[in-house]
């Protein structure tokens, strides 16, 4: 189906470089929209559907080996085979230089704590940890907590606009920074930041960057080379694989690293921050998201021979990225254009100029009414957002609301149509009249 803005929006024009966007094939790859259909799931930040490949993955685990990796008959093998190829997809996902880097986990947030406490270990006279007030608060709290043993927590404020400038990070880095902890992009309102433009800064006087790419990893191409960070965090559930959580390290760090970890566990990476059994079949379904993405990709491509398409998984994934992004950007134009139509509040980025600085995840609100009462209403017609301060209770303030209540947030992925904003939009005009 092509899809074009309505209101003479400016979103790209299809051509060879840029395809039309396959909204019905993709659909067709997520069986639980389909069983759903008169449902509209616009809470995606809050966790995303996984396609087909993504169950076949986790049921082929479960069914033919379900056991634990180490032994040397068959079944183990199959699962110490299938966590080295997971660990290779999500290398080429965040275009890391070695699988090794890669760790896997339960999520996001317990590999924040673990990096902390570990680097909480190595403060010495470095002992300034940089965190934002945009930040979902497991990149923020987590760190803080190192107040404890003597971190001093320096805050890069987010600006009117609803993004950070690496122009109010400079005078914030010195040479007593240990670490600058910072989103790729907001879970609330949907910015993203400059992450290359703040490692430079960081590394000009020896900090290092931990990045919270959980909310940018469905929508934009991950790239630690040229983000040029030292640690990377993501939640593979969030990007169409099944709950689990990975982080990417630059390998010399994490071997210099004093995590915790029993003595039974090698002390290198990614065993050492890997401590324990983790969900051997989610990381199967992770390794299967990475292979939609990459399918995906290859199906917007223009290859001139099989070769190639068979050969360069990275610039699968970069088209697929590309062509994400693209499409994600008219569905945010036309979200604004609902919105408007209701009078409502965005919050941050929220025009046309700022389209290519965020995602489709945008927080609003109605006048007089309240978030609550707009997604209780929104829920009663089958409409699925989600209200309150989206664990960024900082950021809630920052914009003038109260932590409590927030904004109602809809997110949305590449999985979503316009014809599901226009549901929405009729919905909040309905909400607007009646309440
Ligand atoms: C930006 C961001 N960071 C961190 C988290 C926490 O992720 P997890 O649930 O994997 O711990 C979330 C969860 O919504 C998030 O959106």
């Amino acid at each position: 189906m092509k899809t074009k803005a309505r209101g003479g929006l400016n979103a790209a024009e299809p051509s060879e470089s840029n395809p039309v966007f396959p909204i019905e094939t993709v659909r067709a790859a997520f069986p639980a929209l389909n069983r759903a259909p008169q449902f509209t799931f616009f809470d995606n930040a809050a966790g995303a559907q996984v396609p087909q490949v993504v169950l076949d993955a986790v049921n082929h685990h479960l069914l033919e080996c379900n056991v634990q990796r180490g032994g040397r008959y068959r079944k183990s093998l199959e699962v110490d085979e299938t966590i080295a190829r997971a660990r290779q997809s999500v290398a080429d996902l965040v275009n890391a230089r070695h699988a090794n880097g890669i760790a896997f986990g339960m999520n996001a947030t317990s590999f924040i704590r673990l990096m902390s406490l570990a680097i909480g270990r190595t403060l010495g006279k470095r002992d300034q940890i940089v965190v934002t007030d945009m930040d979902h608060e497991a990149n923020i709290a987590t760190w803080m907590d190192l107040e404890k043993s003597g971190a001093k927590i320096v805050w890069w404020k987010v600006r009117g606009d609803g993004n950070l400038y690496v122009e109010d990070l400079i005078p914030l880095i010195s040479s007593a920074t240990r670490l600058v902890a910072c989103t790729l992009t907001s879970n609330a309102i949907g910015s993203i930041v400059d992450v290359a433009a703040a490692a430079k800064i960081a590394h000009a006087h020896g900090a290092e960057v931990f990045l919270d790419s959980v909310h940018y990893g469905p929508h934009g191409l991950i790239d630690v080379q040229a983000f040029d960070c030292d640690y990377l965090v993501c939640s593979g559930y969030k990007i169409f694989a099944p709950h689990m959580g990975f982080l990417w390290g630059r390998r010399e760090l994490l071997e210099k690293l004093p995590t915790f970890r029993e003595d039974f566990i090698p002390d290198e990476p990614p065993g050492k921050i890997e401590a324990g059994t983790f969900i051997y079949e989610n990381v199967a379904g992770m390794d299967a998201a990475v292979s939609y993405l990459e399918t995906l990709g290859k199906s917007m491509a223009v290859y001139r021979d099989t070769r190639q398409a068979l050969e360069d998984r990275r610039g699968a994934l970069e088209r697929a990225f590309k062509a994400i992004r693209s499409y994600e950007e008219m569905l945010s134009l036309e979200m604004f254009s609902a919105l408007r139509d209701c009078d409502a509040t965005i919050y941050g980025k929220a025009n046309e100029n700022g389209i290519r600085e965020r995602v489709p995840t945008l927080c609003f609100n109605l006048p007089n009414i309240s978030p609550s009462k707009v997604t209780e209403e929104l829920a009663k017609r089958n409409i699925g957002v989600r209200d309150g301060h989206m664990y960024s209770p900082r950021l809630m303030r920052r914009l003038g609301l109260l932590a409590e209540s927030g904004a109602v947030r809809a997110s949305l992925v590449h999985y979503n149509s316009i014809a599901e904003i226009h549901e929405f939009g009729r919905a909040l005009a309905e909400i607007r009249k009646s309440c």
